[in-house]
C-alpha cells in the first residue's frame, strides 16, 4: 500500500509532537520528523492507513492503538551493565540497608523505572546474586517498568543474543542464562520469578505501588523530558522511594544543587543520590 503523502507535514508533526509530550512527556524536537516519519509509516502499512493525518486521528481514537503508538515512537537503547559503576555503588552501598531490614521485615524491593527490555533489571538481580548470597532467603523484588509493551514482553521473555549479550561477562552467562543456540541466550527460569514486569507511564501522577522501594533506578529517560516534566517525574518517583533510599541517574542526568536539595537528597556518587528527608 502507498501512503498517500511522501512526508509528514509539519502541521501534522507538530499534532504528534504534542500529543506525545503531553501524554508521555517526550519532547520531540522538529529535526525528528524523519525519524518520527520512519517509525509510524510501518505501522501505517501495517492497519492500511494511507496518511498521516488519519493515522493522527486513529491514535486519538483507539486506546490499543496509543499503546503501538508510544511502542514504536519510544528510544529503548539499553545494554546489560550499562554505566557500571552505578552497580559497583550497589555493592558498596546495599551492606548497610541489609543491616537494617534483617533486623525488620527482610524485605528488599527496587524499581528499575524506565527498564526498557530488561536489561536493567537483570544486570540488577546478578549483581544482587553473585554478592549478596543472604538475599536468597529474603523477599526480594525487583519491578522493571516502561511506557513499551513491547520492550517489556521482550523483557519477560528474557532471551537475548548477539550485540545484546556482548557486555556479558563470560562467567555470568554460563551462571545465571541458559544457552539456547550459538550467541543466544535466555535467563535462568529460577531468576524470573525475582522480576516482576510492569506498564507504568512516568508521566503519570502517581504509580500503582503500595509499599515504599529501598533503590530505584531512572536511568537515560530523564533526558528526553523538558525541566518541568523531569522535575514532576522525580518528585513523585521519590514518593516511592524509603528514607535513606538510593536513586540512581543516568550518567549524562546529573542534578543541579539547588535540585539535588529541593528534592531532599543528598549526592553520595556521581549520579547517585540518598533520600534524607
Ligand atoms: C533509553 S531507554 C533506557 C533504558 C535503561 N534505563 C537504560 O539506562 O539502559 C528509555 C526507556 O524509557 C521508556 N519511556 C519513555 N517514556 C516513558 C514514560 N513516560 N514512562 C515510562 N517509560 C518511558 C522508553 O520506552 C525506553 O524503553
Amino acid at each position: 500500500m502507498e501512503i498517500e503523502e511522501p512526508c509528514i507535514s509539519e502541521y501534522t508533526f507538530g499534532k504528534f509532537a504534542k500529543l506525545i509530550y503531553s501524554e508521555i512527556g517526550i519532547y520531540l524536537p522538529v529535526h525528528k520528523k524523519i525519524m518520527l516519519e520512519g517509525r509510524i509509516k510501518k505501522r501505517m502499512r501495517k492497519l492500511l492507513i494511507d496518511s498521516y493525518e488519519k493515522y493522527f486521528n486513529y491514535v486519538l481514537e483507539s486506546n490499543d492503538e496509543r499503546i503501538e503508538f508510544y511502542n514504536v515512537v519510544s528510544t529503548n537503547k539499553t545494554e546489560f551493565f550499562r554505566e557500571n559503576q552505578h552497580f559497583d555503588i550497589i555493592i558498596k552501598n546495599l551492606p548497610e540497608i541489609i543491616k537494617i531490614n534483617e533486623k525488620n521485615d527482610k524485605k528488599l524491593s527496587i524499581w528499575s523505572s524506565a527498564s526498557s527490555s530488561g536489561e536493567e533489571a537483570y544486570s540488577i538481580l546478578i549483581t544482587l546474586m553473585e554478592h549478596f548470597d543472604i538475599l536468597k532467603t529474603w523477599k526480594l523484588k525487583i519491578i522493571a517498568s516502561d511506557i513499551s509493551t513491547a520492550m517489556l514482553e521482550q523483557g519477560k521473555i528474557g532471551e537475548y543474543s548477539d550485540y545484546k549479550i556482548e557486555n556479558i561477562d563470560k562467567y555470568y552467562l554460563e551462571k545465571y542464562f541458559s544457552k539456547l543456540g550459538e550467541n543466544k541466550f535466555k535467563i535462568r527460569e529460577n531468576l524470573k520469578k525475582y522480576v516482576i514486569f510492569k506498564r507504568i507511564n512516568l508521566k503519570d501522577q502517581s504509580y500503582p505501588f503500595k509499599g515504599t522501594f529501598e533503590i530505584i533506578f531512572c536511568r537515560n529517560i530523564l533526558i528526553y523530558f523538558d525541566y518541568n516534566t523531569k522535575l514532576n517525574v522525580l518528585k513523585n518517583i521519590i514518593k516511592y522511594l524509603k528514607h535513606n533510599g538510593i536513586l540512581v541517574l543516568g550518567t549524562m542526568e546529573p542534578l543541579s544543587y539547588e535540585l539535588e536539595r529541593e528534592l531532599g537528597l543528598k549526592k553520595i556518587d556521581s549520579t547517585v543520590y540518598k533520600k534524607i528527608i
